[in-house]
C-alpha cells in the first residue's frame, strides 16, 4: 500500500454513535524524578508499600483501589481533584465531621440528581452516593475499565455493585429519563471528547443545571474554560486547591445541542498493493493545523475517495482520531498477509485502523476488534461499515481475556502506555499474557512500541523470545510466536 495523504472531514449521521480522564493520583512527586519509561520498563521485583487506599471525608471512611491495580504506590484511586469537588459541594463539612457532612447534604445540597462524568476509578461517585443517599447519582464514562473499577469500589465499601447506575457515552441520553441538576466532570485528556460529552449530556440536563469541571492543573489545556463557556455558558475559574482547579458554570445557558461535536472525523490511507500500507509521516505537534491546513469541519463526507483508499473513522477523543499515529503507521508496514479463514485480533483497536488494513488485504479473514473504550469500538465498527467490509466481531473488554484460548492466528496491537494520566508499561505487558493464551500454536503477537518502551523482556518471559521486525527513529515493531510446545506448557512470568 502506498503513501497516505491524510484527508479529514466529519461524518454527518445523527447524534453520536448511539444513534440518538482528570486526576494525577500522585501523592507526591519525587524531586528530580525522571518521567521516563525506562524507570518502569520491568515490573518491580522488590516489594514496595502498597498505594494508600484509605480515604476519609465528612467522617465517612472509604477504601478505594485502582482497577486494574498498578504497582506504583504513588498512584491512588482518587486525587486532590476529588477532594476539591467534595469541599466545594459540602463547604460546611469538616473532613472529620460526619454530622456536618450529613447536614450539608440535606440542607445545602438541593440536588435531586447528579451526573458524574469520567470519574476514573469511581471514588467520587461512591462518596457522593454515600453522602447523599436520597439523591440519584449516575456515573458517565467512555471506559469499560472505569465501570469495572466503580463496581469493585462500590462492593469494597459495602454497596451492591449496581448501587449506582453507570452509562456509557455511546448510549442514548434520552433513555436516562432524568434531568440532572448538577454535573461533575473530571476534565478528560482530549478536549474534543469534553466537547462531545458536553453535547451528549445536554438532553438530560435540567434547564438551570450547575456544572463543576475539575482537573489537575498540569493536565489541563489552557482552552478548557473557553470550551466550557462555549458549550455550557458563563464559566468561572475557582482558586487552585492542592494543584487542582475547578471551572464552575452556575447555570447552563447554552442548551441547544451542537450535533457537529458528536460526529466522527475521518482520514484516508491510500493503498498501493495488498501487502503493506506505507503512509507518509503525518506526525504533528499538538495544536498544529491538520495537514493541508484544512479544518476538519470544512470537508464533505461525500467527497470521492482516492482509488483503493481506506477511510478511517473515529469519534472525538479516540486515539488517532485526526491522524494516523506514527507507531501505528510503522506497524501497518509490517502486518503479515492473512490466509482466507484465519482469525486476527486488533487488541486496543481505537479507530480500528489495524484490523481494517488486515480485513482489506484479506476479505476472507475473520477480524475481532477489542477495546475498553466504547467510542473506540463504535469508531472501529463504523470504519468497517464505511469501507464496505463485513461487520467484525467486537469486544468491549479488558484485553483479550474474554476470547477462547488457542483460537487466534494473529494478535496485533499498538498497546496502551497510560494508566489514566500516568505513563506506564504495565498496562501493555499485562495484556500480553492473555494474548499468548488466545493464540493458536504457531500464532503470532505483533506489537509496536516507542524506543525506551522495551517489551522484549516481557515477551521473552511469556513467549520465549521475540524478533524485531522493523524500526524507525521513534518506534520498533516486535513479533513473538507461540510454539506448539508452549501451548502445552506455557512459560510462567
Ligand atoms: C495506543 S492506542 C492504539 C489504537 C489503535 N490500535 C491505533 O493504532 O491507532 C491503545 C488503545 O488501547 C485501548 N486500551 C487501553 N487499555 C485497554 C485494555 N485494558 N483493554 C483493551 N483496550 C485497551 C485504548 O482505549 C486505545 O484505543
Amino acid at each position: 500500500m502506498g503513501a497516505c495523504s491524510v484527508k479529514k472531514t466529519t461524518k454527518k449521521q445523527g447524534r453520536g454513535p448511539g444513534g440518538g480522564g482528570a486526576s494525577s493520583n500522585r501523592r507526591r512527586s519525587t524531586p528530580g524524578r525522571k518521567k521516563s519509561f525506562e524507570r518502569r520498563r520491568e515490573p518491580r521485583t522488590t516489594a514496595l508499600p502498597p498505594a494508600d487506599t484509605h480515604f476519609e471525608f465528612g467522617g465517612h471512611s472509604f477504601e478505594f483501589r485502582r482497577h486494574p491495580e498498578i504497582s506504583d504506590p504513588t498512584l491512588r484511586a482518587w486525587s486532590a481533584a476529588d477532594e476539591y469537588v467534595l469541599r466545594t459541594l459540602f463547604p460546611d463539612s469538616e473532613a472529620s465531621s460526619a454530622s456536618s457532612a450529613s447536614s450539608a447534604a440535606t440542607t445545602g445540597a438541593a440536588w435531586k440528581s447528579i451526573l458524574v462524568a469520567n470519574d476514573p476509578f469511581g471514588a467520587l461517585t461512591v462518596v457522593l452516593h454515600a453522602l447523599l443517599p436520597d439523591v440519584k447519582v449516575v456515573h458517565l464514562t467512555d471506559s469499560w475499565l472505569g465501570q469495572e473499577s466503580l463496581r469493585k469500589n462500590l462492593v469494597a465499601n459495602g454497596y451492591r455493585e449496581d448501587a449506582v447506575a453507570s452509562v456509557n457515552v455511546t448510549s442514548d441520553p434520552e433513555e436516562l429519563d432524568t434531568r440532572f441538576d448538577l454535573v461533575v466532570i473530571h476534565v478528560p485528556k482530549a478536549l474534543a471528547f469534553l466537547g462531545y460529552e458536553a453535547e451528549w449530556m445536554k438532553p438530560c440536563l435540567a434547564p438551570a443545571a450547575k456544572v463543576l469541571a475539575v482537573g489537575m492543573t498540569k493536565h489541563l489545556s489552557p482552552h478548557t474554560s473557553a470550551l466550557l463557556e462555549e458549550r455550557f455558558g458563563p464559566t468561572q475559574t475557582l482558586r487552585v486547591f492542592k494543584k487542582a482547579v475547578i471551572f464552575q458554570v452556575d447555570e447552563i445557558t447554552e442548551q441547544e445541542v451542537d450535533e457537529e461535536a458528536l460526529m466522527p472525523a475521518w482520514y484516508e490511507i491510500a493503498t498501493e498493493d495488498d501487502d503493506s500500507i506505507l503512509g507518509e509521516d503525518t506526525t504533528r505537534a499538538a495544536g498544529e493545523p491538520t495537514p493541508g491546513g484544512r479544518n476538519v469541519d470544512e470537508l464533505d463526507a461525500d467527497e470521492p475517495r482516492a482509488d483503493g483508499a481506506i477511510r478511517v473513522f473515529a469519534y472525538p477523543g479516540v486515539f488517532g482520531a485526526r491522524r494516523l499515529d506514527a507507531g501505528t503507521r510503522l506497524l501497518l508496514q509490517h502486518l503479515p498477509a492473512l490466509e482466507p479463514g484465519q482469525h486476527a485480533v486488533d487488541l486496543g483497536c481505537g479507530s480500528g485502523v489495524l484490523g481494517l488494513a488486515l480485513a482489506t488485504s484479506q476479505p476472507e479473514a475473520k477480524i475481532t476488534l477489542v477495546d475498553e473504550s466504547y467510542l473506540a469500538i463504535a469508531s472501529a465498527a463504523l470504519s468497517f461499515e464505511e469501507n464496505g467490509l463485513p461487520a467484525p466481531e467486537t469486544l468491549i473488554a479488558d484485553g483479550v481475556g474474554g476470547l477462547p484460548s488457542a483460537s487466534m492466528d494473529l494478535v496485533v496491537s499498538n498497546p496502551p502506555f497510560h494508566s489514566n494520566h500516568a505513563m506506564t508499561v504495565e498496562e501493555a505487558t499485562r495484556l500480553f499474557r492473555p494474548a499468548f493464551e488466545v493464540l493458536k500454536p504457531g500464532g503470532m503477537l505483533l506489537v509496536v512500541g516507542a524506543h525506551g518502551v522495551d517489551y522484549g523482556p516481557t515477551l521473552r518471559r511469556i513467549f520465549g523470545g521475540s524478533t524485531r521486525l522493523g524500526s524507525d527513529r521513534r518506534y520498533s515493531v516486535l513479533g513473538a510466536s507461540k510454539s506448539a510446545a508452549q501451548d502445552e506448557s506455557p512459560r510462567s512470568e
